[in-house]
């Protein structure tokens, strides 16, 4: 392979002097009358090394499938599978991902509107967040989508309060404001995230919590409409989400509410043997709040599930303002919870970055395969999925940071789911 020297961003001028402005000038004309070897010595770790191959010459690489070796089953619902992938090619070569790969035909089966709504790729696409899983590239085959999205080795939040059972307050309030500050966030983009519930809830190595799975997101909260399909679990649903009656921000902090009651208590507050009675429940039960709960805990409760979004607890135009002052989150440094440095509660019990021990067995014991799919889509409703392929931007932008581990490798050297466990998807392009 070729070797190309490329002097990057003159790191030569450490202090800016003329003085070290001639020495170059004399270092550079030596260095031409070198040869190869001689000037990379010469130049020692102050340039950049780039072989010259496809990937440092035309960095926009066009993946597929191939690209990647499947190397477990992480989770399947009816709009795919999940899994744990590695990298092989080019940038981010040796990487661990997670691969979520959807059927083009099952997404176009359920689209209702495609003026509407967009999918998951446009929302992560637009999203860089603490809490908010990482997409890094999206691209398609003609029957099928594939998200390469950051491996989250934590697996569910909810598998680590199923082995607790409940949460102690200090502990709920720790997640319930990682996640609060992840709806904030969507909220000021303009996207209501609409199914929070516990399966779309993931853990990083360190233990934070990141907000996967966007499919039933609604793009633009500014131009909201009445929603169309839902399935799986809606005991996390706020009452108008259920009733198609509209729906705006409010719905997240109503659905915070049931999640925060499912930590504290071990079950969301309204349930019932089936859907009909649960959504009865939802629209007309009185809530009822175990007394062995703090005066805190019950007064975010009582106002976040208030069932009229205008009187419920982040249903003004200062959305996460009033819940951020709450007591429930007293002890929270809102600063330092962004910046990740609070310690989460649980670190998870993970031994390497390819660690598949917290997720569910009857996954990752499955011989992971990307099955063919039989439908082809005609031309015209494959069209709906043009502009899908995506590289993440921080992948061009770490291409001279030292950020990506498949370029160090290449020795650039710079100075430089209970309720808690059912499936749901449904996309709306
Ligand atoms: N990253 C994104 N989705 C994931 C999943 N379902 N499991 C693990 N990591 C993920």
């Amino acid at each position: 392979m070729a070797t190309g020297i490329f002097q990057i961003e003159g790191d030569f001028h450490k202090d800016g002097s003329d003085e070290d402005d001639y020495e170059i000038s004399d270092d550079i004309q030596e260095m031409e009358e070198m040869d190869h070897d001689h000037m990379i010595e010469a130049l020692g770790d102050d340039v950049e090394k780039v072989p010259l191959c496809q990937e440092t010459v035309n960095p926009k690489e066009k993946l597929g499938p191939s690209d990647f070796d499947l190397l477990k089953v992480l989770g399947k619902g009816g709009y795919g599978k999940v899994f744990l992938v590695r990298k092989r090619t080019g940038r981010d070569a040796d990487k661990i991902f997670a691969m979520k790969v959807l059927k083009k035909a099952t997404i176009v089966r359920n689209q209702k509107d495609t003026a509407h709504t967009k999918a998951e790729r446009n929302i992560l696409e637009a999203i860089k967040f603490p809490f908010i899983v990482d997409l890094l590239y999206a691209f398609q085959t003609g029957k099928k989508l594939y998200l390469i999205l950051e491996y989250l080795p934590g697996g569910e939040l909810f598998m680590h309060l199923e082995r607790e059972g409940v949460f102690l307050e200090d502990t709920a309030s720790f997640y319930l404001a990682e996640i609060t500050l992840a709806l904030e966030h969507l909220h000021s983009e303009g996207i209501i995230y609409r199914d929070l519930k516990p399966e779309n809830i993931l853990l990083d190595l360190k233990g934070h919590i990141k907000l996967t799975d966007f499919g039933l997101c609604k793009e633009s909260i500014f131009h909201a409409d009445r929603t169309h399909t839902f399935c799986g679990t809606i005991e996390y649903m706020a009452p108008e989400v259920l009733t198609r009656s509209g729906h705006g921000k409010a719905v997240d902090w109503w659905s915070l509410g049931t999640l925060m009651f499912d930590m504290l208590t071990g079950a969301p507050p309204f349930c019932s043997e089936n859907r009909k009675k649960t959504q009865e429940k939802i629209l007309k039960a009185k809530l009822v709040l175990p007394p062995y709960l703090t005066a805190e805990s019950r007064d975010l409760l009582r106002k976040l599930l208030k069932r009229h979004p205008d009187s419920r607890l982040g249903g003004g135009t200062d959305d996460a303002d009033p819940l951020k002052k709450h007591a429930f989150f007293r002890h929270i440094d809102w600063k330092d919870l962004y910046d990740r440095n609070v310690e989460p509660p649980f670190k998870p019990a993970v031994s390497c970055e390819e660690d598949v021990s917290q997720f569910d067995q009857r996954f990752t014991k499955e011989t992971p395969v990307d099955s063919p799919c039989d439908k082809m889509l005609s031309d015209s409703v494959d069209k709906i999925f043009q502009g899908f392929t995506y590289v993440a931007p921080s992948i061009f932008e770490n291409w001279g940071k030292g950020g990506c581990q498949s370029f160090s490798e290449l020795h650039l050297s710079r100075s430089l789911k209970s309720p808690r466990k059912t499936q749901a998807m449904s996309f709306e392009f």
